[in-house]
């Protein structure tokens, strides 16, 4: 592999100007002599730990396994603070500051002296974010994921993370178990540092990173806690300083395959519907563009193979323990392009060698697959011209062809004013609606998409029934929910235009999602249709909602999502 002939830190620290040895002078400030930095690969290691992100709690110890690392492979370490967009704290969404953090890691990258960079995220948005920020400054990048936090056992039974406070909940609002029984889970549903431990955003994202080959292949398997974790950083660590020797950039690794591979992983996984946002973003941002077509392809081919939940029954820990993500891969090897590029500079399919499936449920045999297709499938119809997504291993197959009269939520405090009125005019045959909850709407596209189950039809043993949105559902929730319509209600998609007593048609088989309205009578809404009071004035907002692009092509803004590399910064 050729060589990196100069480092790009070289402008800073080795120039002989007032301003090289201004940059010499303030490291040596920090404590650290030539023979620390002086014609070393400066390694940027970019940290998103803040004590509110409990998943990333960790983040400090595996910052300094990063650089013991980067010092034993003669590199110099520098750990600078980034975003952190911890999910379980930040509202509306982290969703709305994924760009912005995408937008931070370009900068910091862009305008220190950085010739290669280590990524530790992984609380869902952190890991997208930081990736399209390193494709875009195209300097060589690892990312060294959070992993999963350990399994949560709850009086012997299985706690997934989301999944089954949901489920309890719902046990709750239909009474079936008491809010002692109910609050007792807080003690029990999440025990140590690491992301959420079923196939939510976090673990498909991470895993995806890892099939992508940011990362050393199978770390994003790898539990929080587990002494491997600490020396998979540490091995990430010596692995970017050879990668900035061979000037391993994301431009150079990346190629058409990387993405389809990551899309068969993303439906052998039953993975995250936010995944397909995401890797249309990150597609985009290396100029390799993948469609929604794309998934529709895969999920026809693709078998679901890992039986975590809320598709499955286990949770990561488990999935680790199986063979984690390098045994999933080689039951689909035949899927994937084994020639994709990683950043340890070893092809994928060098990277699998050895990979061995323990058991055969938590990583099933193509023999005996969870779903003998994708998890997830795209539709598209009049509701939703430019598309949609339905994650159909996690909803109910009865419902997979169905007609029902709409019942319309416009917004959040809407819908939760009416949902659980004993008057509202809701059967198990009803599709709600929840609307003005997109990119734009939200703002930043909100995890509202699971509109619970109405209480009146919870308390009649209703589990599951057909909901359509523009918004996005967590990645650990599950039912029979139409979610990101594109074009968004917010920006006058039809979902605007639908009315109360409409009919809706979804035919997943198909791929369909219809609304039956007549072409005459949608004329007419459109003329009366008004932009709903969603718009902010001022701050990050405002420049989200002026430039965020719609779901169907990922969300990201509309100057960010090519230009790449950006320019280096000029040095007087
Ligand atoms: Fe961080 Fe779920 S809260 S991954």
């Amino acid at each position: 592999m050729e060589r990196q002939p100069k480092l790009r830190s070289a402008r800073w620290l080795d120039a002989d100007t007032r301003m090289g040895n201004l940059h010499r002078q303030r490291l040596k400030q920090t404590g650290y002599s030539e023979q620390d930095f002086r014609g070393k690969p400066v390694i940027g290691i970019l940290n998103t730990w803040s004590e509110l992100n409990p998943c990333h709690m960790h983040f400090r110890e595996r910052a300094e396994d990063v650089k013991r690392g980067v010092w034993q492979a003669g590199g110099f370490p520098v750990e600078i603070p980034v975003a952190s967009l911890g999910e379980p704290f930040m509202k509306p969404t982290t969703a709305l500051y994924r760009n912005l953090l995408a937008i931070e890691v370009e900068e910091m990258i862009r305008c220190h002296p950085i010739d290669g960079a280590v990524l530790l995220g992984g609380c869902d948005k952190t890991t997208p974010a930081m990736l399209m920020g390193a494709i875009s400054v195209d300097v060589p990048s690892i990312f060294v994921p959070a992993g999963p936090m350990l399994r949560a056992i709850w009086r012997g039974r299985p706690l997934g993370s989301g999944t089954d406070s949901v489920v309890m909940h719902n046990e709750m609002r239909a009474g079936r178990i008491s809010k002692q029984e109910f609050d007792a889970i807080e003690e029990a549903g999440a025990r140590s540092a690491g992301h959420c431990m079923s196939m939510g955003t976090a673990s498909t994202m991470t895993a995806l990173a890892d099939v992508l080959g940011f990362t050393l292949l199978g770390a994003s398997s790898i539990p929080a806690p587990d002494s491997r974790h600490a020396r998979m950083a540490s091995q990430s660590g010596r692995c970017i300083v050879e990668a900035v020797h061979n000037d391993l950039r994301p431009s150079k690794m990346l190629s058409r395959s990387s993405f389809h591979n990551a899309v068969a992983t993303l439906m052998t996984l039953g993975g995250s519907t936010n995944a397909v946002i995401h890797l249309l973003a990150l597609s985009r941002r290396a100029g390799l563009d993948l469609t929604l077509d794309d998934f529709a392809d895969a999920s026809a081919k693709v078998p679901v193979l890992a039986n975590i939940k809320p598709v499955g029954s286990h949770l990561m820990e488990d999935f680790f323990e199986a063979g984690g993500l390098p045994a999933l891969l080689s039951e689909i090897s035949d899927l994937i392009d084994g020639e994709a590029q990683t950043i340890t500079g070893r092809s994928l399919a060098e990277g699998l060698a050895g990979a061995v499936r323990i058991g055969d449920d938590v990583i099933r045999p193509r023999s005996n697959p969870v779903h003998d297709v994708g998890g997830l499938a795209i539709l598209k119809g009049s509701l939703a011209p430019e598309g949609c997504v339905i994650k159909r291993a996690a909803a109910d197959a009865t419902l997979f062809r169905h007609r029902g009269p709409a019942l319309v939520f416009d917004g959040l405090a809407d819908m939760q004013t009416r949902l659980d009125d004993e008057s509202l005019p809701v059967t198990q045959d009803t599709v709600l609606i929840l609307r003005n909850v997109g990119p734009v709407g939200g703002p930043g596209m909100p995890e509202w998409g699971l509109i619970p189950i109405p209480k009146k039809l919870l308390a009649q043993g209703v589990s599951d029934m057909v909901r359509v949105t523009d918004a996005r559902m967590s990645g650990t929730h599950f039912g029979t929910i139409v979610l990101h319509v594109s074009p968004e209600a917010a920006v006058g998609g039809p979902l605007a235009l639908i009315r109360d007593g409409d009919i809706v048609s979804l035919d997943v088989e198909q791929r369909r999602i219809d609304f039956e309205v007549s072409g005459e009578e949608l004329e007419r809404r459109r003329a009366a249709w008004r932009r709903p009071e969603v718009f902010h004035q001022r701050g990050w907002v405002k420049l989200h909602q002026e430039h965020v692009l719609s779901a169907s092509v990922g969300c990201d803004f509309d100057f960010l999502e090519r230009g790449n590399p950006s320019p280096e910064p000029e040095i007087s």
